[in-house]
């Protein structure tokens, strides 16, 4: 168990799933970024962008699969603590995922699309994903870190799971503890169980042709990236 990256399906992933079971599901993954302190690194990661960028005061940012664009909420209000004006874009497959956001009244503007069929001539300065690359089986995993690389001017960053017994117990404790929705009941192991070690990193980014910095984050994740200054 837990040896190497699971298949096995999440609810999310299902077409049918209703918006009401999505939007709460969207709910509980906020309470859970927050709890597991999700936001910290993605925020410092801008920081280094920005200074190897001698101190850019503006960035354009794309979330993909930015679920209910709680990611964007937390960058925005790092921009203005920074004095970055940023032009913010969420990117979802779903169409539940768009209108949590706007519901919410999230930043930015919203794309309800798979990943792949975003226009060619869409770049960014910055991509980034959080929590969403496990939902990627390995070859397409190894497609997506090309997509990245040819779609961020200034960089990107992949933050997501790593696959471990200890995070594992913790959030199947914890997420019945704290009562979740039943879908994250299900999907929060089934994600850590998709999750990564960083020798899959190792290989898909040797597979992809891509350089990238493979970094430990604390609690139990990995991130992912490269800065161009
Ligand atoms: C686990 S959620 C993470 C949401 C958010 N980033 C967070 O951290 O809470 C994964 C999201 O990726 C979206 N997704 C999965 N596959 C996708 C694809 N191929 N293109 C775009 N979005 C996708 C799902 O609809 C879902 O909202």
């Amino acid at each position: 168990m837990l040896r190497q990256r699971s298949a096995a399906d999440e609810i999310m992933d299902d077409a049918s799933v209703t918006e009401a079971e999505f939007s709460s599901a969207l709910t509980d993954l906020e309470r859970i970024n927050r709890m597991s302190l999700a936001y910290r690194p993605v925020l410092r990661w801008l920081d280094r962008v920005v200074a190897a960028n001698g101190g850019a005061r503006r960035l354009s940012v794309l979330d993909v699969g930015a679920g209910g664009g709680d990611m964007l909420q937390a960058v925005a209000a790092w921009g203005e603590k920074r004095g970055v004006a940023l032009d913010l874009a969420g990117l979802d497959r779903s169409p539940w995922a768009g209108r949590h956001a706007a519901g919410r009244g999230r930043p930015g503007r919203w794309i309800t699309a798979d990943l792949f069929d975003l226009d060619e001539g869409e770049r960014f300065d910055v991509v980034l994903c959080s929590l969403f690359a496990h939902h990627l089986p390995h070859p397409v995993l190894v497609r997506f870190l090309r997509w990245l690389d040819a779609r961020a001017e200034r960089g990107w960053l992949i933050s997501d799971l790593h696959r471990h017994p200890v995070p594992w117990a913790v959030v199947w404790a914890g997420v019945r503890l704290l009562r979740m929705d039943p879908m994250v009941v299900h999907d929060s192991t089934v994600s850590i169980a998709r999750g990564f070690a960083r020798s899959d990193w190792e290989k898909a980014l040797r597979e992809a042709g891509v350089a990238a910095e493979v970094r430990w984050a604390f609690p139990f994740r990995w991130q992912v990236g490269t800065i161009r200054g």
